[in-house]
């Protein structure tokens, strides 16, 4: 007979082992944020005024986004400070309402796990009309946008593991969220989540089937590559890629004197480099977690009132 501690010990050696195996730079190493759990949790309290920003991405029906914990403001306004919305009770997150999703399209690929979904964002606080922004882990503090934003998935191992490189581009009808699982000598995670190109959209940055609303479908991918990345030239053996870089010019100061820079390319392309297929798609008729979140946010906001505005949630 085996003694639950063996078995544990077992368990740990088998996340370790695997988490050792992946290339430098794609597991993540830091501490979590201070507002997150230690872990990714199932089945924590329903908390519709939560500011956890733990982010995990697992199957269809089990996800979580990044939207604003107070309606009235842009995505690029708040960026610094979004939350964590679930399909499910966890990770101490708030719960996206039952009715808010109206199409999920999660697909696995050997580099990167990719959500893309259509709903009624406004009922997670977006604004009618937001075409909203993009979050990553760098942004302005380098502390990620939102600050102390982490991911997880399960979907590159059957582990919950943290990964260090992510993207999510969200508007008040559409999201796409991909976390970076994997790199090779070819292409880093980083690249694989290139988070500069904040104006493209989610069918250029995370090509894909988007063709789905309504549908609710979780598939195997080809690989995309990474954002903005074109093949130049197939020469026998090597490949040669050049990369699309956004067009902006700024203002900077240097000896008191404001100098105007401009980087990227004035021309933008259309199109990515290809659109990958997806395949071996299980769909599924819809995603609900049935909880009465009207209950349950009224519930929290009467006993955690601290002055804070909650009165802005479309439950
Ligand atoms: C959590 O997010 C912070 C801020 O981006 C980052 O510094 C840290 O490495 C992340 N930790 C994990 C385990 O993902
Ligand atoms: C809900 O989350 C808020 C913000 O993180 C926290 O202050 C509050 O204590 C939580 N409420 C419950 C009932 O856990
Ligand atoms: C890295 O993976 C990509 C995508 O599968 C592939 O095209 C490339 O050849 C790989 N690079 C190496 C060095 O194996
Ligand atoms: C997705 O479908 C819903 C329900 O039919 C519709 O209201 C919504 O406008 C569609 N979203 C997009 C982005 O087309």
């Amino acid at each position: 007979m085996f003694s639950a501690a063996l078995l544990t010990a077992a368990a740990i050696g088998a996340v370790s082992a695997q988490s050792s195996s992946f290339s430098e730079g794609v597991i993540a190493t830091g501490t979590m944020g201070v507002t997150n759990p230690p872990e990714a949790t199932l089945g924590t309290d329903v908390n519709q005024t939560s500011y956890a920003r733990l982010i995990s991405i697992n199957d269809v029906d089990d996800w979580c986004i990044f939207a604003p914990p107070e309606a009235g403001v842009t995505i690029g306004d708040s960026e610094a400070y979004e939350v964590a919305w679930c399909t499910k009770a966890r990770n101490n997150a708030r719960v996206i309402p039952d009715g808010t999703i109206t199409g999920v399209s999660l697909i696995k690929t050997d580099f990167y796990v990719q959500l893309m979904a259509y709903g009624d964002f406004t009922k997670l606080n977006l604004q009618q009309g937001d075409y909203g922004g993009e979050l990553d882990p760098h942004g302005a503090s380098g502390d990620g946008n939102p600050v102390g934003g982490n991911v997880t998935t399960n979907i590159a191992t059957g582990d919950d593991l943290h990964f260090e490189e992510w993207m999510s581009f969200i508007s008040y009808s559409q999201v796409c969220f991909r976390i970076c699982t994997n790199a090779n000598e070819t292409w880093s995670s980083g690249v694989m989540c290139e988070h500069k190109l904040d104006e493209m959209g989610c069918e250029f940055v995370m090509p894909g089937n988007y063709n789905f609303n309504g549908t609710f479908e979780s598939c195997e991918a080809e690989v995309a590559y990474p954002p903005g990345v074109y093949v130049t030239a197939i020469d026998g053996t090597s490949t040669g890629y050049s990369t699309f870089a956004q067009y902006y010019t700024g203002v900077y100061t240097a000896d008191g004197q404001p100098v105007s820079y401009t980087v990227g390319t004035t021309v933008t392309p259309t199109a990515p480099q290809m659109t990958p297929s997806s395949s071996n798609c299980k769909t599924t008729a819809t995603i609900s977690n049935g909880l009465s979140l009207d209950g349950a946010a009224a519930a929290t906001a009467t006993s955690t009132d601290s002055g804070s505005s909650s009165s802005g949630m479309h439950l």
